[in-house]
This record gives C-alpha cells, structure tokens and sequence, in this order.
C-alpha cells in the first residue's frame, strides 16, 4: 500500500522504514529540512540497532523516501500516519501543538479519500479533535476517515519490536478503515485488536503507567530487601515466574527514565484529573521512582563522606541500553548531582557520548570503558549496557584509588565483586 508517515522521530522512523521492509510504499515527511537532508544523503539522526542498513534497503529498492512536504506526502499516499512529538507542558498536561498543526496541513493538502492514522502518544479524545480540525481546515469536500494506532515499541529494541509486535492496536469511529489497516499490518503476523478510538488512546497510556508502575514496585520492594538482607533479583525472580505477574519490567534500578514514561505518568495524571478522577497510585509510582535516585545518591555520600573533590567514574548516560537518547536520563541526573556535590567526573557511554556533550558539561569523556576508573575513587554504573559486564574488573580495580563500585543496574553478582576485592553496592542486594 502506498504509506505516509510524517514526522521521523524514533516512532515515525522506524515505523515507515519497517513498512517498507515488508514491501509497503513509504513516504516519510519531516518538516526539518536538515534532517530530510541527512536521511537522503544516507544519514541516520538517530542510533537505533538495525536501523541504518534497514533504511539503505529500502531506499535502494525505491520503497522509502524522505520529503519536508507534506501536500507531497498526503498526494502520494491513501494512508497518513501523524508520528510528530507530544511533548510535556510545564503542568504535566501534553502539547498537542504538532498534532494540530499537522492535522491542518492534512486537512490543506487533501483533494481524496484518506486515512488519517495517529500513531503519536495522545491523551483520550484526540482522535476526535484531528477529525474536527481536518473537517474545518479542508477546502475540498472529500470524504476521510481517523484511526488511532498507538505504537509500543522501546528505543534500542525498536527495529525488533517493530517487526514482530506482541500486539497492534487499532481504534476507529467505522468500519470503513479497517480493511485498509489490517492490509498495512498483515505482513506482521500479530494479532489486531479492533476498538473505538478513546480506547486504543487508553490503552497507550494506561499501558506505559502500568510498566512504569511495575518498576517502581520492584524497586520499593528493593528497600525491604536492603532492610532485610533479602535479593530484589530472587524476590523478582520468583514473582515473575507466576505467568500472571511476568519476570519482565521487574528489575530494580535507580529509576526509570526516558522519553516516554516521566512525560506519559505526568500526562496519565493530569487526563485523570481533568476527568475528575485523582490517580494517587500513579503519583506514588512517580514518588518512588524520585526517591530510588535520592537513595543512590545518598549510597555513595555515606559511603565515600565527602564528595567534594572526589574522582568517581561513570559508566553509561544513555537512559537505557542499546541507545543513544539521554533525554530525562537517570544517569545525565546522577552525573549532575554528583557534580553539585563537587566530584570530578570522568564518564563513558558505548553511544550516547555525542548526544550527552551539549547538556552535560565540565567532566571527562573518556572513550574505552576500561579506561573510565583510571585515578578515580569509586565507579558508578548508570546504564544497563550489557557490554559493561565484560568491564577488566581485574584492571578496573587496580585502577581505582580505593575499589568501591556502585552499580545502579545490578549488572554483577555480589559474591563475586566481594571475592574480587570490590566493595561493591548495588540495589536491593
Ligand atoms: C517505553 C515502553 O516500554 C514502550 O512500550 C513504549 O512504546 C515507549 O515507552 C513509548 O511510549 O514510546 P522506552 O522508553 O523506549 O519504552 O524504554 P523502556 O525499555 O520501557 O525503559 C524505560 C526506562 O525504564 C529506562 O530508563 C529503563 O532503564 C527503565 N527500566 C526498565 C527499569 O529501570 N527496570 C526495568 O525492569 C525495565
């Protein structure tokens, strides 16, 4: 089928690009137009594994194009995606700026039926504002149809996630879309849920406040055990192994971060609330998600007494693994509250180096991991990089001043570090 998608954020990206590998035709809009530029020049704005040689194809088999127009990309498709940005608002409500604009750019261009599909993070509702605006703003009198598609794909896994979903989502107000949405994700062999739009919009949000709220229980459950002398990793472990429950999203941290879960809990709340309904529990989930930070922070102060002047090593900025993206990154908030404190910083990250310069400043950035600890009075592992697990522990140790390793991610095993010669702190063990 011929596909738009505009916007080429880490969603509108991957989702055009995975279109095309299953041999739709693409058009992906974007309205920077140095970003367009990167991607015909064969560029790539984002790091996401899989990705680059997955674009290259694509574009070689004349499937996938890049365009800043937008009437160019609502001529050449039955089939719109809107993938622009969502973001927060000071008052945790969402900025649906883009959306809008975009939907009136749609509603501009449009001369016969189309399909006008959300795919961005909306609170409930928006699907009914974009068919509004489209009817208002479009001068020619052609029919059209919204649907709502939310996408649950996770950065560093996007590719993965894309191309084999657990599940696809697809909201409507009449049947008339369905057909053509079954045919665009046929090749993907999921299951398609068919609902009403405000619920596919639900389903997004309630989604992500679910996993975020998975999180923040494991990592309460991580001071019981920090009290106790108990394992986080046994206590998931053996909850997760009951298939109701599930072992995934069950890994104790110093708190999640990202793109996606601060903006959709703060954005989950505030909907909430303006549909008269206070959701404390997912205030808790933010409380505890704070407080797993101010915790760790407080680990290394009562472990090293004084900060000020003291060189610690930082292994990982990225929010997570397999990822360049530092936006609302627990590890980017440590480095910055180890810096207030007055510790010198020498830190690496496998990718997200480029990315963390411009908001992370006056500290080293050194480029082999094994490198980091050199000179430094302690080693703080920030992101859940898995190469981080072959570190030189031997090497790292011997050039640590004194070996104190804080591991946020729980990446090593606890015996071992002692046995090694660590003194080694990590979460909930
Ligand atoms: C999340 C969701 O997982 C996706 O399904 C969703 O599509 C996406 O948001 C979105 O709304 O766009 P993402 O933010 O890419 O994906 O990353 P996650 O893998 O969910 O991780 C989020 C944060 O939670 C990271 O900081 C990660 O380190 C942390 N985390 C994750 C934990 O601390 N413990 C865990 O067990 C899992």
């Amino acid at each position: 089928m011929k596909l738009t998608i505009i916007g080429t954020g880490y969603v509108g990206l991957v989702t055009g690009t995975c279109f095309a590998e299953v041999g739709h035709q693409v058009v992906c809009v974007d309205r920077d137009q140095q970003k367009v530029d990167l991607l015909l020049a064969g560029g790539m704005p984002i790091y996401e594994p899989g990705l680059d040689e997955m674009v290259a194809r694509n574009v070689a088999a004349g499937r996938l194009s890049f365009t800043s127009s937008t009437r160019e990309g609502v001529e050449k498709s039955d089939v719109i995606f809107i993938a622009v940005p969502t973001p927060p608002l000071p008052d945790g409500s969402v900025d649906l700026s883009f959306i809008e604009l975009v939907a009136r750019e749609i509603a501009g261009a449009m001369t016969s039926y189309k399909i006008i599909v959300d795919k961005s993070t909306v609170p409930v509702n928006t699907g009914e504002r974009v068919a509004e605006t489209i009817k208002r703003y479009c001068k020619a009198k052609v029919e059209f149809d919204v649907a709502s598609n939310p996408e649950f794909l996770r950065e560093g896994f996007a590719v993965e996630d894309l191309m084999r979903p657990d599940r696809v989502v697809v909201g409507v107000r009449s049947p008339r879309p369905v057909a053509a949405m079954k045919e665009i994700y046929a090749p993907f062999n999921a299951p398609i849920i068919v609902t009403d739009i405000n619920s596919a919009e639900l389903i997004k949000h309630a989604a992500n406040s679910f996993l975020a709220l998975k999180i923040s229980y494991i990592n309460a459950i991580s001071i019981l055990c920090e009290a106790t002398g108990a394992n986080v990793q046994e206590v998931a472990n053996g909850m997760g192994m009951d298939i109701r429950i599930g072992r995934r999203f069950l890994d104790a941290s110093l708190g999640f971060g990202g793109s996606c879960f601060p903006k959709d809990l703060s954005a989950f709340i505030k909907i909430s609330e303006q549909l008269g309904y206070d959701f404390r529990l997912l205030k808790e989930v933010q409380t505890i998600n704070a407080n797993q930070m101010d915790r760790f922070v407080k680990k290394i102060n009562d472990t090293m007494w004084v900060l000020k002047g003291k060189r610690i090593g930082v292994l990982g900025l990225a929010f997570k693994q397999n990822t360049d993206d530092v936006r609302m990154s627990p590890a980017i908030d440590l480095c910055h509250r180890l810096l207030h404190e007055g510790a010198i910083l020498r830190v690496h990250d496998p990718k997200a180096m480029e990315k963390a310069k411009p908001i992370l400043q006056g500290v080293t950035y050194v480029d082999d991991m094994n490198d980091v600890a050199e000179g430094c009075d302690a080693l703080v592992i920030a992101t859940e990089w898995p190469q981080f697990k072959q570190l030189d522990l031997e090497k790292t140790r011997k050039c640590l001043t004194h070996p104190i390793l804080f591991d946020g991610r729980n990446l090593f095993d606890v015996k071992e570090m002692e046995e090694l010669g660590f003194i080694y702190k990590s979460i909930g063990r």
